[in-house]
């Protein structure tokens, strides 16, 4: 079971992740979430990353497609996988296409962009996990604290509203037509491929249900 979760940034990609692994029993491999722990690990790749991150710039195609050509072929992965934030260029999906990998479902979370703003200048992040809250709409049992270790929650430097709008405006031009790209393979059989576009609009438990439904149906 392969799944590619594409959306903007902030749709709530990670929050929805963790639920969908657990209902398929597949690791989550967040893009966004290996280059943080290179970063914070102050690697060589993380060293590459990191002004590009923090200026919500797309990080090069060749670096993250090795990140992910090598993740995916760890033993975890064997039953299949859930991407999450990528691919995120037409050349990242073609690369997955030239690995001979087949992608059951590419699920879409649309959310609008205004609300997108909100969300980010909310979110808290417990960076070790890569565990996200929201001071209002999914907040932690103590503030500032994950509730599974205890440590402490930061706010993303990438979350601050100019840059938030400048992800956007990447997101719109360099990631969303990859939306006709899965749509068009779920319009050809052998592919395999299904297409899903949920509304991400709404609280997160009526996100999950969505999904949830919309992956067994
Ligand atoms: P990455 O970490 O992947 O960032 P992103 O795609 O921009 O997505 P986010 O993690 O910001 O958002 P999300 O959709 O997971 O939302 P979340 O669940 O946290 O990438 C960061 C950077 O790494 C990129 O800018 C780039 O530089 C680089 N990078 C990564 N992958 C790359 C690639 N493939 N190619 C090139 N560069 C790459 O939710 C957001 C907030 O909203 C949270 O606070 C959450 O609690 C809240 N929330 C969630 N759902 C709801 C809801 N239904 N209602 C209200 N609030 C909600």
């Amino acid at each position: 079971m392969n799944i590619i979760l594409l959306g903007p940034p902030g749709a709530g990609k990670g929050t929805q992740a963790a639920h969908i692994c657990e209902k398929f029993n597949i690791p989550q491999i967040s893009t966004g979430d290996m280059l943080r722990a290179a970063v914070n690990a102050g690697s060589p790749i993380g060293l590459e990353a990191k002004k590009t991150i923090d200026a919500g710039n797309l990080v090069s195609d060749e670096l993250i497609i090795s990140l992910v050509k090598e993740r995916i072929h760890l033993p975890d992965c064997h039953n299949g996988y859930l991407l999450d934030g990528f691919p995120r260029t037409i050349n990242q999906a073609n690369a997955l296409k030239l690995e001979g990998i087949k992608i059951n479902y590419c699920v879409e979370v649309k959310v609008p962009d205004d609300d997108i703003v909100e969300r980010m200048s909310g979110r808290r992040v417990h960076l070790s996990s890569g565990r996200t809250y929201h001071i209002k709409f999914n907040p932690p049992q103590e503030p500032n604290k994950d509730d599974i270790t205890g440590g402490d929650l930061i706010q993303r430097v990438d979350d601050n509203e100019e840059i938030v709008r400048g992800r956007l405006k990447i997101y719109h031009k360099q990631t969303e037509p990859l939306v006709k790209y899965y749509r068009t393979d779920a319009d050809n059989p052998e592919t395999g491929t299904k297409f899903i576009a949920i509304n991400g609009v709404g609280t997160l438990e009526e996100v999950k249900d969505r999904i949830s439904t919309a992956l067994v149906s």
